[in-house]
């Protein structure tokens, strides 16, 4: 991976979510992300990244940090205030993908992106079958072929090493860990270049948390595809993310190569979080 030269997955710059209307003291009148004459809230301030083809770009922060305002704005689950984000694979990254259509941005939330949620409510269908989860997203993208369909479900499923005598039972019935395994194999239906994953672990026992990111890790390596990893926990990053950005009260604060980021901190709030997991 050569970051100088190779064009970006993804590309942001600038992004910004506001709550409220803003006033000329918000600059200087911050409290965390909020201001204290106006009361508007800069749920992301100003952010900025690159995501790098075949490498996983660890988010972390502390809760309310702005790190799901990002992966929400990215996914047009909210719309930003300001902001460009240019995909390398929607109209070769000329063109903002906050400004498309909205039958561009179906089209690129179907195949272009795939996002797991931290909540499988948000991402499954609980009383449909697994399969038909799958399906549905093929279905979304235009497919027809229901003999495809069954047989992309199955590769999907034990890529994500679900069984395929399950695959007609609803995630409803599944473990906590197994319906984030079948989220990701629905985000993967149609071949995204990019991954979206929001805190897909947290809330999970260690045990079961530990196969799903050794999971996440055969995924990458498997599919070739680039990820963007958001969790508040530093390990979670640290298993897996290449580089890592942190964030702070809707700003990047500190980004860097993984390893060096944790070796050596530079922003008091890092060094905060690495002596905390030590
Ligand atoms: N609708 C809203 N109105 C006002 N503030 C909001 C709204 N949604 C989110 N926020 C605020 O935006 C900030 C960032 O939230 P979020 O992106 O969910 O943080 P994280 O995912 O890092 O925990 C938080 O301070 C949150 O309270
Ligand atoms: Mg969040
Ligand atoms: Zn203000």
């Amino acid at each position: 991976m050569n970051p100088i030269t190779e064009q970006p997955v993804l590309k942001v710059s600038h992004l910004t979510v506001r709550y409220g209307s803003g006033c000329p003291c918000c600059g200087t009148s911050l409290e965390k992300n909020r201001c204290r004459k106006c009361g508007t809230v800069w749920a992301a301030n100003d952010v900025s990244l690159e995501v790098y083809p075949g490498e996983i770009l660890g988010i972390v922060g502390e809760s309310g940090s702005g790190k799901s305002t990002l992966m929400k704005s990215l996914y047009f689950d909210l719309e930003p205030t300001e902001g460009t984000a240019y995909l390398r694979d929607y109209q070769d990254g000329a063109k903002d993908i906050w400004q498309a259509s909205a039958a561009e941005k179906r089209r690129i939330r179907n195949c272009l992106m795939g996002m797991v949620y931290q909540n499988p409510l948000l991402g499954l269908r609980m009383e449909y079958s697994a399969a038909a989860n799958i399906a549905e997203k093929i279905i979304a993208a235009g497919s027809r072929d229901a003999g495809a369909m069954t047989e992309r479900a199955q590769d999907l499923l034990s890529a994500v090493e679900i069984l395929t005598s399950r695959m007609a039972e609803a995630p409803k019935n599944f473990s906590g860990g197994m319906q984030q395994r079948v989220q990701i194999s629905k985000a993967l239906a149609n071949n995204p270049s990019l991954l979206l994953l929001d805190e897909v672990t947290t809330g999970l026992d260690i045990s079961v948390q530990a196969k799903v990111l050794d999971l996440i890790r055969k995924i990458k390596a498997r599919y070739g595809i680039s990820i963007l990893l958001v969790s508040h926990d530093l390990a979670v990053i640290r298993m897996l993310a290449d580089r890592t950005v942190v964030m702070l009260d809707g700003k990047i604060v500190e980004s860097g190569l993984t390893d060096q980021v944790l070796e050596d901190p530079q922003h008091a709030y890092t060094q905060q979080l690495v002596h905390s997991m030590l």
